[in-house]
């Protein structure tokens, strides 16, 4: 595996990968990896070769008062892991790499980066679509592979490559969990014994949602009922938010719908957390994707 630490190396050598037809895949990442990250390099590695990941905490996608200082850095065991799965590049700007001085443009998918996770961290979606817009552009993957666990993200990413005609596919996987059913997450290492806990309502409280819609429950707001009890069972969990939207607007429905998400955030001790349900309509049944 070889380490590319300047943009200029990594358009480079990435024209290169792409020659002769290769299927160029790319996984970016802010590092800290986990099961949940290597799923992904694993799914990119049946589909791609050759494979390039990165690892940049993107300063500009933390708000002020957010973990970006305390963001865990676990740089060594990263490089290992990721070697080991045969990943042929890995990228790891430093910031002025990727934000020189002077730096001043923006990308931002209007509406779809408002609400939710937009609308608890104002300013994160701007972040995150400037990066990967970034990051897309220097490394001009075939397919760029990101989780469900993100999965407004996901949404959102796809738009602009899509209003932007980029030539990346965006690939979606699944949620990688522990065995308690809490979705793996960088910031689950905040978690104190109490709080890992505690943690697990999110996915109890998606599990409830489950359970209601496979006894025939379609109604949003019942549904969501069901979930709160779950959540408020937990003293020590505050909810942010619990929604079903549409999975292409991301609006709330009254009923479900075709294609949609439970979705839901939460503060435990001082790190919050999200989770989701995928919810798709086959004949007459609904599956749920946990
Ligand atoms: P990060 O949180 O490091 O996540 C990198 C990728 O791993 C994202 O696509 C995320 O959805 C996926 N992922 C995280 N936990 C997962 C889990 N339990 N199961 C499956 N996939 C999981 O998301 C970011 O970084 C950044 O916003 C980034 C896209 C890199 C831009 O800075």
């Amino acid at each position: 595996m070889e380490t590319v630490h300047t943009v200029s190396w990594m358009r480079q050598v990435a024209a290169e990968a792409r020659k002769n037809e290769r299927v160029l895949g790319f996984v970016p990442t802010m590092g800290a990896l986990h099961e949940g990250h290597l799923s992904l390099i694993r799914a990119a590695q049946m589909q791609c070769s050759p494979l390039v990941a990165s690892i940049f905490v993107n300063p500009t996608q933390f708000g002020p008062n957010e973990d970006f200082q305390k963001y865990p850095r676990t740089f060594d065991a990263d490089r290992t892991a990721l070697e080991q799965l045969g990943v042929d590049y890995l990228f790891v700007p430093p910031a002025e790499e990727m934000y020189p001085p002077g730096f001043r443009t923006s990308v931002n998918v209007e509406g779809l980066s408002e609400r939710l996770e937009g609308r608890s961290r104002p300013g994160h979606f701007r972040g995150v679509t400037t990066v990967v817009l970034k990051l897309l552009e220097i490394v001009q993957p075939r397919l760029a592979f990101f989780g469900r666990k993100d999965a407004q993200q996901a949404r959102i990413i796809r738009q602009m490559t899509s209003d932007l005609n980029l030539d990346s596919e965006i690939v979606v996987c699944p949620i990688v969990r522990e065995a308690d059913g809490l979705a793996l997450s960088s910031r689950n290492r905040y978690l104190n014994e109490g709080d890992r806990r505690a943690a697990t309502a999110l996915y109890r409280s998606l599990q409830a949602v489950r359970d209601e819609i496979a006894k025939g429950e379609r109604d949003a707001a019942r549904l969501l009922a069901a979930l709160q009890r779950v959540i408020e069972s937990e003293l020590s969990l505050a909810l942010d938010y619990a929604e079903i939207v549409d999975a292409d607007t991301f609006e709330p429905v009254v009923s479900l719908r075709k294609v949609c998400y439970v979705l839901i955030a939460a503060r435990v001790g001082g790190t919050r957390l999200i989770d989701n349900a995928l919810v798709e309509q086959s004949g007459k049944n609904f599956i749920v994707a946990l």
